[in-house]
């Protein structure tokens, strides 16, 4: 069958898609425009998708051969997934092997904002570092205080429990309670206010919806301690990076990390113009073995969805109920 896969992914996930299909691959190293993946997915039985593309209903009644799309991410906001059931699609993601990657970068987020890492490199590069002084870049400690974490699920779970070395008190706000956080590092669920009022450090880890946009908004962050320190390596949309601006520059909080943005790719430039916030470029996930792990789990899932099996990663299995399997 023919796949077209939006951008360059790690070979083996490419070279395992190869063996049974025909892959039409993004020839750019860039994200392409909605007609131009309008005109790849022409023709095509199977997409292989980025976070980075908007795959909205248009794309996906583009082709009435589709029948199955392989998100290169654990986040899919990015895709119409209620389209695609309606059309009888099968849409994948890719949980699990991120959850360490994603959590391990909330954590040198946490640390860069905390112990001013960034501000000081910049610092020192720039030559301005003349000796010891007293009171040079002063940050927060992190052992023995209190990390809140705002959805409990692989990602938040994770970083819960790599807190055990720094002996914290863990907050966490979710539906449902998480046995393993409660049992391992003696976590308490709470309401939201609680986790604001109280939290030194507060990391986001929920995924994009309506009723998490704008989660963190001025009043939110107007709850959060002097010194606390907010983390999102989540989805931008669930800050509003205006209010957040304004708590970083009138100094309503200590510091931010963010590894995500709420207009990306544009990073505002009052933010960059801050020094008590660190910035990534959406590179959680970013290492050698967790890309290429993420690589095969979307070709698994493609392979699967394209021989009429459930994908092993699929978010709206109601497609195989056979209730909403019809074309509109
Ligand atoms: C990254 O942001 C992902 O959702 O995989
Ligand atoms: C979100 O997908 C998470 O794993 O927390």
């Amino acid at each position: 069958m023919k796949i077209f896969v939006t951008r360059k992914i790690p070979e083996p996930g490419l070279d395992l898609l190869k063996k049974e299909h025909e892959l039409e691959i993004n020839p750019y190293n860039r994200v392409l425009t909605k007609e131009e993946i309008v005109e790849g997915v022409r023709g095509k039985d199977g997409l292989l998708c980025l976070l980075t593309d908007q795959i909205d209903r248009d794309i996906i009644a583009s082709e009435s051969k589709l029948k199955m799309i392989a998100n290169y991410a654990v986040g899919y906001n990015n895709v119409d997934v209620e389209m695609a059931t309606r059309r009888g699609i099968p849409v994948s993601n890719t949980p699990g092997v991120l959850t360490d990657a994603t959590a391990e970068m909330a954590w040198a987020l946490l640390f860069s904002a905390a112990r001013c890492i960034a501000e000081g490199d910049r610092f020192t590069r720039a030559g301005r570092f003349k000796g010891w002084d007293p009171m040079l870049m002063l940050g927060q400690g992190v052992s023995n205080k209190t990390l809140g974490i705002i959805g409990a699920g692989r990602i938040g779970t994770a970083l819960g429990l790599k807190s055990k070395g720094f002996n914290m008190e863990v907050l966490y706000v979710n539906k449902r309670e998480n046995e393993a956080l409660e049992r391992e590092v003696n976590a308490k669920k709470v309401e939201m206010c609680e986790v604001l009022k109280k939290s030194d450090f507060i990391s986001l880890h929920v995924s994009l919806s309506e009723s998490t946009r704008h989660m963190m908004g001025e009043k939110e962050l107007k709850m959060m301690k002097e010194n606390a320190i907010l983390i999102n390596t989540s989805r931008g949309p669930v800050v509003d990076e205006q209010a957040l601006i304004k708590a970083l520059k009138e100094k309503w909080i200590f510091g931010a990390g963010l590894d995500v943005y709420e207009h990306e790719p544009d990073v505002s430039a009052e933010l960059k113009n801050l020094d008590n916030v660190v910035l990534q470029p959406h590179s959680a996930s970013a290492t050698i073995e967790t890309r290429t792990k993420m690589a095969l789990m979307a070709a698994e899932n493609m392979m699967a969805g394209l021989k009429g099996e459930i994908p092993p990663n699929c978010v709206n299995r109601e497609v195989f109920e056979g209730k909403q399997g019809s074309i509109e």
